[in-house]
């Protein structure tokens, strides 16, 4: 048991009875074994284990303290908690006696809670410490990185995970500044950015894209799904389903890649002799690509950049 105590911040899940729906727990699956690589605050997870049968399993992942005591308050032998990255999965699954699962779901990014406490240091709005980590138990900060990291690599993140006209301007700001003094809160950082970037998008902070850019470099985000995906792909049983909810554009583009290259799998030329089993085969199969209703976006505008899609890991042909 941890000793985290967890501020009274609520995170809306977005796509809860589509995400859970497409995990088709029904029949024999219903006893079979899930992961949810992104607890949060476990709205996934709850509706998950509402709808398994008694001898299924859920092994629930989240890299952040309080979403793990969160899961601690569950009280069910069904579910296994693992305080770490989902890029971990193969080992944290096999370590738990897991070798293929069923079903995988991976809700993206930062949940609400992380955003609305401002202690956490990942919101422009209000204003803390420049923390930004997910796991709050290791790893640089927010602060500690932009105290450190060279003018170069500042722009390339701010321009590559932000999509960031104003990177070059931001990151020679923030190094004006940080010779001055130290950058050490969210309000701080906010004040330069909006100083640098000088055109205004229609309902946007100025600092919107710096701080994605920050959050996603020091959380390593991009790099966790990129091995995250492999891991994934590799734990799912034939038959076994994967969905993913992304919630900016280069987490979209790395899934529909990574599903596009099991499933649209390039065949030889014809004429050559090769025998139909040896042929090429796709390894998943796409199932769907969905947003949020328009109602769902506004009960809860946080859902409006969400893009879930669903694939099918294929069995193995015969004599393949
Ligand atoms: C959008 S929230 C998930 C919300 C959850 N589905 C719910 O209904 O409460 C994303 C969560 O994933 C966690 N997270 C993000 N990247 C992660 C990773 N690579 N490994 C484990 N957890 C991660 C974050 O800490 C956050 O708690």
């Amino acid at each position: 048991m941890t000793t985290t105590t967890v501020p009274e911040f609520q995170h809306r899940t977005v796509l809860l009875d589509e995400a859970v729906d497409a995990l088709a727990l029904d029949g024999a699956r219903a006893n079979g074994v899930f992961v949810d690589g992104t607890f949060g605050r476990g709205g996934h997870s709850r509706l998950i284990l509402s709808r398994l049968g008694p001898k299924a399993r859920l092994i629930a992942f989240d890299k952040d303290p309080q979403a793990i005591a969160t899961a601690e308050q569950i009280n069910d032998p069904r579910l296994t908690i693992v305080h770490d990255s989902f890029a971990t999965m193969r080992e944290a699954l096999a370590e738990r006696g897991v070798n293929q699962v069923d079903g995988i779901l991976l809700d993206l990014g930062i949940s609400s809670p992380q955003v609305d406490d401002a202690a956490r240091g990942f919101s422009f709005r209000n204003d803390g410490p420049l923390d930004m980590r997910m796991d709050t138990t290791r790893g640089m900060s927010a602060a500690e990185w932009l105290a450190t990291e060279n003018e170069q690599t500042l722009e390339k993140v701010i321009k590559e995970y932000g999509e960031e006209r104003f990177a070059f301007q931001i990151a020679k700001a923030i190094v004006a500044r940080r010779a001055v003094e130290p950058i050490s809160t969210t309000r701080q950082l906010a004040g330069i950015v909006a100083g640098a970037v000088k055109t205004r998008e229609k309902g946007k902070d100025p600092a919107t894209r710096t701080f994605q850019a920050i959050r996603i470099f020091v959380n390593k985000e991009l790099e966790d799904l990129e091995v995250g995906l492999n891991h994934a792909y590799d734990s799912l049983a034939p038959g076994a389903i994967i969905a993913i909810i992304s919630f900016h554009s280069l987490e979209d583009r790395m899934v529909k890649r990574f599903f596009a290259s099991k499933a649209n799998v390039e065949q030889p030329d014809r004429r050559l002799p090769i025998r139909a089993v040896d042929l090429p085969q796709p390894e998943l199969k796409l199932l769907s690509k969905m947003k949020p209703s328009e109602r769902e976006i506004d009960e809860n505008p946080r859902a409006r950049s969400a893009v879930m899609r669903v694939a099918r890991r294929l069995p193995v042909p015969e004599g393949a």
